[in-house]
C-alpha cells in the first residue's frame, strides 16, 4: 500500500479529531515532508482535510469520486476487484475490458470509469454515461462453464445490483432479464459479452451501468420517459465507492454458486421474487414482430415463461428478444 493510502487509513481511524503530522510520521515511520506530500495528494483527489497549526490534520469529508483505495475498502470478495483499474474517461468500460482480457488480465479484473463517451447498451444502443453521475463498470471473468450458460451471468449481475440496493434501503424491481427498475423507470442495465470457442470460454465481460445521481431533466430527451436514477427516484445518495463494493460482494457469492453448480438458483429467485413483469401483459419484441403475452414465471434456467392469448406457453431465451409493458416502459 502506498503512503497516501496509509495516511488516509490513519486519518479515517481518527475521524473527527485532529492528529499531528509528527504523530503520523512517527507511526508510519516516514518523514513529515512525506506525510505533507501524501496529504496534498489526498486533497487533490477531493478529500477535505483540515489543518490547524499546533493541532494537525483532520479528515472532514471523503469525496464522491471513484477512488480505487476507497472502493477496495468495501470489497470483501476474494478475487473480483483484486485487480481494479479506474479511469477518468473511457469510450466504454466493456470495450476496454475486452481489450485487456485479450492481453491476459486476471480473472476478476474490474474496470471502472467516471465517464463513458461511447457507452454501449444492448442491441447496439447507446448508453448515456455522464461524468460522476453513475457507476459504469465491467468485470472480466474467465469461467470454466458452458458458453450456453453464460447468459445466467446477466441475471446474477441484476440480482447483485438488486441486493446492493436492498442493503442501502432501496427496494427495486427487476425487469427480466437485466434491467433494474425504480418507480417503473430504468436505472440500471447490464451488457454481457463473451469471447468463446465452440465449447470453451476465453473470457466474459459483464458490464453494469447504473444511473446514480442524474436528475430527471438531465437525461437526453428521448430517455426522459423511461430512464431515471437512484437519486431522482428515491432522493437517497449512496456513496458510489461503497455501492460498488456492495455489488461486487454479492456478485461474487452468486458467481461462485454458478461455477460450482452451473446454475444461478439464488439469483433467479431474487429476479422472480422482485420481478417487474411476472403477472403482467407484456409485448415480446423480436426484430419486426411484436407479440402480446402474459409473463408467468422465470424458470430454473432463468428463462421467462409466457403464455399467449390462445393459452400456449413458451420459455423465452434472453438475448433474442426485448420486452415492453403495455402502456409504459414496464
Ligand atoms: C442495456 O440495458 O442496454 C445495457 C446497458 C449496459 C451499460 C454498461 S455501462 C458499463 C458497461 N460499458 C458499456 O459500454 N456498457 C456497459
Amino acid at each position: 500500500m502506498d503512503l497516501k493510502n496509509k495516511v488516509l487509513i490513519f486519518l479515517e481511524n481518527k475521524k473527527g479529531i485532529y492528529i499531528s503530522g509528527e504523530k503520523i510520521s512517527e507511526e508510519l515511520n516516514v518523514t513529515r515532508a512525506a506525510v505533507w506530500k501524501a496529504i496534498g495528494n489526498l486533497r487533490r483527489e477531493g478529500y477535505i482535510i483540515e489543518s490547524v497549526t499546533k493541532h494537525g490534520y483532520k479528515l472532514m469529508e471523503v469525496p464522491d469520486k471513484l477512488i480505487p483505495a476507497e472502493i477496495k475498502k468495501y470489497i470483501k470478495a476474494q478475487y473480483i476487484g483484486n485487480n481494479l483499474i479506474c479511469f477518468e474517461t473511457l469510450d466504454s468500460t466493456n470495450t476496454k475490458a475486452k481489450e485487456l482480457a485479450e492481453n491476459g488480465v486476471p480473472h476478476g479484473t474490474l474496470i471502472i470509469s467516471e465517464e463513458q463517451t461511447g457507452g454501449r447498451g444492448r442491441y447496439g444502443r447507446n448508453w448515456s454515461s455522464p461524468s460522476g453521475q453513475g457507476i459504469w463498470m465491467s468485470v472480466v471473468l474467465r469461467p470454466e462453464a458452458e458458453p450456453a450458460n453464460v447468459a445466467r451471468l446477466t441475471i446474477i449481475a441484476a440480482a447483485a445490483v438488486h441486493a446492493a440496493l436492498s442493503v442501502n434501503g432501496i427496494k427495486a424491481d427487476i425487469k427480466w432479464p437485466n434491467d433494474i427498475i425504480l418507480n417503473g423507470k430504468k436505472i440500471c442495465g447490464i451488457l454481457t459479452e463473451m469471447n468463446c470457442e465452440l465449447n470453451r470460454i476465453n473470457y466474459v465481460v459483464v458490464g453494469i451501468g447504473i444511473n446514480m445521481l442524474t436528475k430527471t431533466d438531465e437525461f437526453p430527451e428521448e430517455l426522459k420517459e423511461k430512464a431515471a436514477s437512484v437519486v431522482s427516484e428515491t432522493g437517497i445518495v449512496i456513496q458510489r465507492n461503497k455501492f460498488i463494493g456492495d455489488i461486487i460482494n454479492s456478485f461474487e457469492e452468486m458467481y461462485d454458486e454458478f461455477i460450482i453448480t452451473g446454475g444461478a438458483e439464488r439469483a433467479i429467485e431474487v429476479c422472480r421474487n422482485n420481478s417487474a413483469v411476472i403477472g403482467k401483459m407484456i409485448y415480446i419484441i423480436h426484430r419486426e414482430s411484436k407479440r402480446r403475452v402474459k409473463a408467468l414465471d422465470i424458470d430454473e434456467n432463468g428463462l421467462l415463461v409466457v403464455e399467449d392469448e390462445k393459452g400456449s406457453r413458451e420459455s423465452i431465451i434472453f438475448g433474442e428478444v426485448s420486452i415492453r409493458g403495455m402502456e409504459a416502459y414496464i
